[in-house]
């Protein structure tokens, strides 16, 4: 608790460039949740290089992320916007953390089986007690509610599991966290296969809508989205091209998918997927306008990440001292 509210943690990985499931799935719920949580919202680049970075790219990623954060409406006095690598208290908690962990519970994480699966060249540790990190990312903030999608949820699980046994053993030192249900935040699939989840790791440039993609390059990717024959606006599961398209743009423009149906139920599918990537054009071209004139700005920029980064400092240092004292590490002497 904080001033009365509740603590919120989450965070994104400055890995890739954000795109539209980024952004309706999360993002943009977010911006609705400073008023009733003291949040934080990290960008996790200590997770990034748990796969092989490009040093320069990283860092202008990192950047890039935390500008959008503030572009898409996240009010930087509000939320604690920092990076995770100007935190130490991250990775010396997961340190600690780590030895109240066990490899079996590790070996059933299905992300890195995935993970390793794809970079089989490179299966660190790091990115095995990944989800060591996370949950000291969210117990340093003694965080009562995480945002996250589903495919996070076992990571969620994993964490109360380790501040449930850390409480156990030392007493009430973590918040035990629960994961934030709000308004539904979408699904958004891929344009090219969407029985898949659009990522920003796809190969297919022509899958994913990214948050920097111009105007024509919206429309033409909906354009070319893939969907069944049948030219019927039906909000169906065996229609997924459909249904994705129809999530889409009630994400955008909060109508209900009945609501979506009525409205083209005389139009094909040509028309609606013009109208569809208007939507979003539209609507991202506010946060892109913001991007643009907030990267230009290299002062309110710094000024943010200093000041942030100072505020998640503290917060962090106040855990990790309990921590440090419950598991018997002597006293710094002052
Ligand atoms: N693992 C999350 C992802 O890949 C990112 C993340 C890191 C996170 N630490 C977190 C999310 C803490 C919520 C809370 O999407």
């Amino acid at each position: 608790m904080l001033d009365g509210k509740k603590m919120l943690f989450s965070g994104m990985q400055s890995t890739g460039t954000l795109q539209l499931g980024n952004y309706l799935g999360a993002l943009k719920n977010w911006l609705t949740l400073s008023d009733e949580y003291e949040c934080f919202y990290g960008v996790v680049d200590l997770h990034s290089i748990t796969v092989r970075q490009d040093p320069a790219t990283l860092r202008k990623r990192a950047r890039d992320l935390l500008t959008l954060y503030i572009a898409a409406g996240l009010d930087p006095v509000k939320n604690c916007i920092y990076y995770q690598s100007h935190v130490s208290g991250h990775a010396e908690l997961a340190w600690i953390l780590n030895c109240f962990t066990y490899m079996g519970e590790l070996n059933r994480m299905t992300q890195f089986k995935d993970k390793s699966a794809k970079h089989a060249d490179n299966i660190n540790a790091g990115l095995f007690t990944y989800p060591v990190l996370m949950a000291a990312d969210i117990l340093l903030f003694q965080s009562d509610v995480v945002p996250v999608g589903k495919d996070q949820m076992q990571h969620l699980e994993i964490t109360r599991d380790i501040a449930q046994r850390f409480n156990n053993i030392y007493g009430d030192v973590f918040t035990i966290p629960e994961a934030y249900i709000g308004k539904q935040g979408a699904k958004i699939m891929s344009l090219q296969e969407p029985t898949k989840k659009m990522s920003k790791s796809d190969e297919n440039p022509n899958a994913s809508i990214f948050l920097m993609d111009d105007y024509d390059t919206i429309i033409r990717k909906f354009k070319r989205a893939v969907t069944d024959s049948d030219n019927q606006i039906l909000y169906k599961d065996e229609k997924p091209g459909i249904k994705n398209l129809i999530d889409i743009y009630c994400a955008v423009t909060g109508k209900t998918p009945q609501e979506t149906e009525a409205e083209f139920a005389n139009c094909g599918y040509g028309d609606f997927k013009l109208a569809v990537g208007e939507c979003v054009a539209d609507s991202l071209k506010p946060v892109q306008d913001r991007f643009y004139d907030l990267s230009k700005n290299k002062d309110y920029i710094n000024g943010i990440i200093k000041e942030n980064g100072e505020k998640a400092n503290y917060y962090a240092n106040k855990t990790l001292r309990k921590v440090k004292k419950k598991v018997g590490f002597p006293e710094k002497i002052r």
